[in-house]
């Protein structure tokens, strides 16, 4: 990597010889489009090439990009514009590029970060080897209405894991050399928020308050930027009247200043000129203007900063430093990716790199981890391989890109294994139907029936929002009468969020989990089933009971009523159907043995021990709750977990340890405190059950205290 002594001095070189326009044409990326304008280019009026061609383009099949085509445009960038100043080329490599990946919800549910980063390092080599240089990936929107279809690309309801997950994504993308030509460079996105979107519905208008925007919604993106994270993204919303793209607050004053990053802004896909939609902007210039000072840097798309900026300078209503800061931070991205001493791609790496074996190992082993069992009456399941007529049916059973999930643009169909190919690599001979009248029909001749049902991809991801968390119209009727038939039954469900499977939880005999698990999804959710692996996912997001009880969170807050009957609804429970964390194994675990030790710093501990007959893997997690504080706060909050793998009748003590940053937490006036008092803490599989113990927090120091009585 080129020191950051001598990338500082490059730039200022360069700004120093660039014309106001060629300034400009850095802050501007452009669709690569059929008309992509080869002279603006030349001209230097490009800074980026966004190589997708739709405004939601994970849902929308894209052309392929060769690293031949990227070069050629680099080449009219580095060898015919003046300065030879080389483009940033940006897709949405989001969960694997041609190997595919579960979608980043299902990667959530391994509570593994290793494997993420993993997942990750691989779609960057791959993508790299394409000639794209820069990803707008990890998604860092907490989220916790399952009707908002971006539910999907995010890592779930909770700050903590998703935290762990931005830090694994950002470190397998980038490395810690970013000019390593195996790496691309990331981007938070989408900052801030924009998960909170009122009633569900894409891309609509939020309102949060600065202690919660700290508390929850902030917290990934801090880690991301921590982990060194080479770029956000401005979201699309509104937080109480400020669209992000002009939220000087949040994106200067607290991303640059306060947390110090050099990083790049870009906004989302138009969302400069939308500012003229939102009603804060009379017209574009006034965009302009509204989002370079509030610290945008690069223009995705709309063309208003091209447009318009170069007036606003020349006029005096920009100063001209604000927009020398933006192109610095442009520079400095294309300088520490090496851009500047190696601006092409060997056109043959593609070919040794994509779908390279470990590649899919790893995509393999984390969709494995991905999927949840959610129960599993009379250990139905693992399946018998032999001596048993098996029936793999429903809608989603013979499915291969719809494995893939939302916002795959380069996976290929051809090399998915489906649900029943994979099931009949296992067991030979499968009964195997999709129509509903033949499904029943043949499960009739069954030992035991395998349902696969879900959603299609395209029904969740960007701008689509559903008002019902049902299954998929059909699918209720299919399974009732497949469940009519009398045999045994397994429902695999295949979705992009959370649905509402009260009555699969009712009516079958086991049920197993799975986000779009990505390209190798059919051979995991297969070797799950027959026992080659044991399923270890646990759930990221609280599932409700019906779609009236959401927004439904662990960490809610306990009310001046927290007990029966206030508070509750008339018509139904105000339980979750399954808690955050949850998940089954096909064998089972017991907690004993609590140990709280004091001092400056809080150890606790706890023993686990595989108490049934095979061979499995537990997530032990760690909750606290702080009783008193001067504002409200959370019923119980993950502050740890860890994986362990146990042996039948084997026993571990997992062991954490906490420091006042992680009793901390932010007030109104966005000030970070760490209030003494007394805490209750919980170890267990999940964020309803746990050994609970409880400690003080005083002058610097932790005591170990009594179970405290508590409502
Ligand atoms: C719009 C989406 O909101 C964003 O996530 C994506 O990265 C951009 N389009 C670019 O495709």
């Amino acid at each position: 990597m080129p020191q950051e002594r001598d990338i500082e001095e490059r730039i200022e070189r360069l700004l120093s010889q660039m014309t106001l326009a060629e300034k400009i044409g850095q802050l501007n990326q452009v669709p690569n489009s059929q008309n992509l304008d080869h002279d603006s280019i030349r001209a230097g009026s490009v800074g980026s090439v966004l190589c997708a061609t739709n405004p939601t383009a994970g849902n929308v099949a894209q052309e392929r990009v060769f690293a031949s085509y990227l070069n050629e445009l680099q080449h009219l960038a580095v060898e015919e514009s003046r300065l030879g100043i080389p483009l940033l080329f940006g897709r949405d490599v989001i969960h694997g590029h041609r190997t595919v990946a579960p979608i980043p919800l299902g990667q959530a549910c391994a509570w593994d970060p290793g494997l993420v980063e993993r997942a990750s390092a691989d779609a960057a080599r791959e993508a790299r080897a394409d000639g794209l240089n820069w990803t707008f990936t990890p998604m860092l929107d907490i989220a916790r209405d399952p009707r908002w279809g971006r539910i999907a690309e995010g890592y779930g309801e909770d700050p903590f894991l998703a935290s762990q997950m931005a830090r694994s994504a950002v470190r397998g993308l980038q490395g810690s050399d970013l000019s390593d030509p195996q790496r691309i460079a990331a981007c938070a996105k989408h900052y801030v928020g924009y998960g909170a979107a009122e009633g569900g519905r894409d891309y609509n208008t939020t309102e949060i308050t600065p202690a919660t925007l700290r508390n929850v919604y902030l917290p990934p993106f801090k880690a991301a930027v921590e982990a060194g994270v080479a770029s956000v993204m401005s979201a699309f919303h509104e937080i109480g009247g400020i669209p992000s793209t002009a939220n000087r607050h949040l994106l200067r004053e607290v991303l640059k200043n306060e947390w110090g990053f050099e990083g790049m802004v870009v906004s989302d896909w138009a969302s400069v000129d939308e500012l003229v939609q939102h009603g804060v902007a009379e017209d574009r210039a006034q965009a302009a203007r509204l989002a370079l000072e509030a610290g945008l840097d690069m223009d995705m798309v709309s063309e208003v900063y091209i447009q318009e900026l170069a007036s606003l300078v020349e006029r005096g209503a920009v100063g001209e430093e604000l927009l020398d800061d933006a192109v610095r931070r442009v520079l400095r991205l294309k300088l520490r990716l090496g851009l500047f001493e190696r601006p092409y791609t060997d056109e043959a790496l593609a070919r040794t790199v994509h779908l390279r074996d470990d590649h899919r190992r790893n995509a393999l082993e984390l969709a494995k981890a991905s999927v949840v069992l959610l129960s599993n009456r009379e250990d139905l399941l693992p399946l018998p391989v032999r001596g048993k007529t098996l029936g793999v049916f429903g809608s989603m059973s013979d499915v291969q890109s719809q494995l893939f999930g939302t916002w795959t643009l380069d996976g290929q169909k051809d090399d998915v294994v489906s649900i029943v190919s994979a099931m009949r690599e296992r067991f030979g001979r499968v009964e195997h139907a999709v129509l509903a009248d033949d499904c029943v029909s043949r499960a009739r001749f069954c030992d035991v029936v395998v349902a696969v049902v879900g959603e299609s991809p395209g029904r969740s991801g960007e701008d689509n929002s559903t008002q019902s968390l049902e299954l998929p119209p059909g699918q209720q009727t299919f399974l009732e009468a497949l469940a009519a038939v009398g045999k045994p039954l397994v429902v695999v469900v295949v979705a992009g969020r959370p649905l509402a499977i009260e009555w699969i939880m009712d009516h079958a005999d086991a049920v197993v989990w799975a986000f779009h698990p990505g390209g190798e999804g059919g051979t995991a959710i297969a070797s799950i089933l027959v026992g080659e692996s044991s399923p270890s996912g646990r759930l990221p997001v609280t599932f409700p009971r019906s779609v009236g009880q959401v927004p439904l969170y662990y960490s809610h807050k306990s009310t001046g009523r927290p007990d029966p009957p206030a508070g509750r609804y008339i018509d139904g429970s105000d339980q979750p159907l399954l808690p955050f964390g949850f998940g089954l194994a096909y064998t089972r675990f017991g907690y004993s043995r609590l140990e709280i030790e004091g001092g400056d710093r809080l150890r606790c501990a706890a023993s686990v021990r595989n108490t049934g007959d095979r061979p499995g893997e537990e997530v032990v997690q760690l909750y606290v709750r702080d009783l008193v504080g001067s504002i409200t706060r959370p019923a119980k909050e993950l502050r740890g977990f860890e994986k362990v793998a146990l042996d039948p009748g084997e026993e571990k003590v997992v062991s954490f340890e906490l420091g006042e940053e992680d009793l901390g937490f932010y007030l109104p006036d966005e000030r970070f405190v760490v209030e003494p008092g007394r805490f209750l803490l919980w170890i267990g599989p999940n964020a309803k059950e746990g050994l609970e113990g409880s400690f003080e927090y005083r002058e610097g120091r932790f005591h170990p205290g009594d179970p405290v009585p508590h409502r």
